[in-house]
């Protein structure tokens, strides 16, 4: 495990983005494994200044997202396709046609879960997961549980995960009350993860997850077992 310390979030927002880009410059086609929340915007907008400026490019490259909250279209603008396009995709030059998110209104929703694993494993795997950490040590929508899933899932949402994404929702009741989030093996299974957490809030649990007890109670903890973990961490 690689842990860099930075000093302030643009500074993570930098670093983060190095990273990606290394993986876009060494292996133009990758597959790159995207995340929502607050923390990867900085990240985002780099990536989009870095394109802008030639040094980058997005036209091979295929993103599947971790996850989708249950009931919202993709035009909903809370929902995270919706968020992707407007912080990234639009942006840049990738091809529309090759960035996944998993639908949260499909007809039949194991289907759902069943054809996007199908989709990751077509596509060979991740090359590098981006991922953040909620503060029950959440990644994409794993949450605290008695047991790790490994396959895409539904979830119902834990109160804590409810109340930290009531700020982007009017009220509390607006907030759906479940998602459907890649599972730990696809995570798991990316070639490199990268893990980005910003703000002293975050650090007691990002210090359980990487050197407290492997439980599926704390589901980032699994990641002390991946063999290329990088985290980037602010303050
Ligand atoms: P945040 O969310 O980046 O908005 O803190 C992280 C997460 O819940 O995964």
């Amino acid at each position: 495990m690689r842990i860099i310390h930075t000093e302030n979030y643009e500074q993570l927002s930098r670093q983060a983005a190095n990273i990606i880009s290394a993986q876009i410059i060494s292996k133009p086609n990758c597959v790159l494994g995207l995340a929502t929340g607050s923390t990867p915007i900085g990240t985002y907008k780099e990536l989009i200044s870095r394109f802008e400026n030639k040094d980058i490019d997005f036209s091979e490259v295929t993103t599947v997202n971790l996850d989708e909250y249950c009931g919202l279209t993709p035009d909903n603008d809370q929902s995270y396709r919706y968020f992707m396009n407007t912080n990234l995709f639009n942006h840049v030059n990738v091809d529309m046609a090759k960035t996944n998110v998993p639908s949260g209104i499909a007809d039949d929703p194991q289907a759902e879960c069943e054809r996007y694993d199908n989709l990751i494993e077509s596509l060979g795997g991740i090359d590098l997961q981006l991922l953040g950490i909620g503060h029950n040590g959440h990644i994409g929508f794993n949450e605290p549980d008695d047991k790790f899933t490994k396959e895409t899932h539904i979830v119902k949402l834990g109160d804590s995960t409810i109340e930290a994404n009531s700020r982007f929702f009017d009220s509390y009741d607006d907030v759906p009350k479940s998602a459907i989030t890649m599972g730990i093996k696809a995570i798991m299974n990316a070639k490199k993860v990268l893990l980005v957490a910003s703000g002293k809030d975050k650090q007691e649990i990002l210090k359980k997850s990487l050197f407290g007890p492997i439980t599926p109670n704390v589901p980032a903890s699994i990641l002390q077992l991946h063999p290329d973990l990088t985290v980037v961490e602010c303050e």
